[in-house]
């Protein structure tokens, strides 16, 4: 891949004397979904796939961007400092904003740099290309112009750029994941107290498979910081009685007793979904460290049936990718993963019976949908790197 990104550096800026060349992964996350940002637990992995970057500095103070996943793509020139957004969908906003995030910062870079970066997670598909984007950036900048940052930082750092430069209300988890990967484990993550552990993850004779619908999330964003308001006004109203800073400080039992609090019925929904999410992850975590795969399945179908009902963030290409899956012996749990309205599914299915399960899947769900679908095993990766 060295020899791949400096070639690609060549191609569009002449020569590749000096250039470096880095990596940041994206993510799956395993359970714990829309909880981040409701003060829960999340259990995600960073994968072996994400982003690259050849980069070079200048000596100028031009920023130039190249990003080989954009078919018809040009370079992207800024002068550095003139922060203002090309235009709201344009790919470079995402590292661009993290150059951004360091100025806020005080950190201010003290020459431009010619970059080009080749993705391969599918985009759009809930597996955090973006994150891997931006924290690629942040870890690659600190290397190049040696500022003190750890990664833990780096992760917060791209949380914010990504809430205030590009509008989304995202919670820390992606970033996270990618800053904080380990290769064979996952990370069972505190996001109310940004403590975490690191969980094996001893698969023996099983699979993580990642069913990608195809249907790309475009609703993404809008939808996804609706949920977030609706989130907070759900607390907001148990707040009025409870002395709790978040929807994952609370229990099942606490939730029953306190719901009828939320008058409004959505809202009530939306909590409920972040509070039990919180309380299956947590449970995950256990089922996993003492190898209980077959709990952990069933907490992950679960989770899936919440994200459908109650949070409302699911679709028809997930559910019935995860309603064929769920047909097939071998498979011992399968959900949506990632924000939602599109992307992926995540699955752990016997070695033995997935590739017949892939197979039968994927011709139901071309069947169902019309299209087709995309099924990628994967094992947990290690964080940012340079190569
Ligand atoms: C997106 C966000 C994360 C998290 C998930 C849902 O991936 O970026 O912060 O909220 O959705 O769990």
């Amino acid at each position: 891949m060295k020899e791949y990104m400096l070639d690609l550096f060549k191609q569009i800026y002449g020569d590749n004397m000096g250039v470096r060349v880095f990596f940041a992964p994206g993510r799956v996350n395993l359970i714990g979904e829309h909880t981040d940002y409701n003060g829960g637990h999340v259990f995600p992995c960073a994968l072996t796939l994400g982003t690259y970057a050849a980069v070079r500095r200048r000596n100028d103070n031009k920023i130039r961007m190249y990003s080989k996943n954009i078919t018809k793509g040009s370079v992207i020139e800024r002068e550095y400092g003139d922060f203002s957004i090309i235009n709201k969908n344009n790919w470079s906003n995402y590292p661009y904003g993290v150059v951004w995030a360091l100025a806020q910062k005080g950190i201010h870079i003290d020459s431009g740099f010619d970059v080009v970066y080749y993705g391969n997670i599918p985009a759009g598909a809930g597996l955090s290309s973006s994150a891997s984007i931006e924290v690629l950036t942040a870890y690659m900048l600190r290397n190049l112009y040696g500022y003190e940052m750890n990664n833990v930082d780096i992760a917060l750092m791209c949380q914010y750029s990504e809430n205030n430069y590009n509008g989304m209300n995202c919670g820390i988890m992606d970033q996270f994941a990618s800053a904080m990967g380990k290769e064979g484990h996952a990370i069972f993550l505190d996001t109310a107290k940004l403590e975490y552990k690191y969980a094996p993850v001893k698969l023996n004779n099983k699979k993580i498979v990642i069913m990608n619908t195809n249907k790309r999330h475009n609703l993404g964003t809008s939808k996804y910081n609706e949920r977030r308001r609706e989130s907070e006004a759900a607390l907001k109203a148990l707040q009025t009685k409870l002395p709790i800073k978040s929807l994952g400080d609370m229990s099942g039992e606490q939730f029953e007793e306190y719901k009828g609090l939320i008058d409004n019925p959505v809202q009530r929904k939306r909590a409920k979904h972040a509070v039990y999410e919180n309380q299956r992850t947590i449970k995950a975590y256990n089922a996993l460290i003492k190898d209980d795969i077959e709990a952990f399945g069933r907490l992950m179908v679960q989770s899936h049936e919440s994200l459908r009902d109650d949070y409302e963030v699911s679709c028809r290409e997930l559910d019935i990718m995860v309603s064929e899956g769920l047909k097939h012996k071998g498979v011992y749990g399968i959900r949506m993963t990632g924000g939602g309205f599109g992307g992926c599914a995540v699955s752990i299915i016997d070695s033995d019976r997935a590739d017949e399960v892939v197979l039968l899947v994927g011709s139901e769900y071309e069947k169902a949908v019309g299209y087709k679908a995309d099924f990628y095993t994967v094992l947990p990766g290690g964080g940012p790197s340079e190569l």
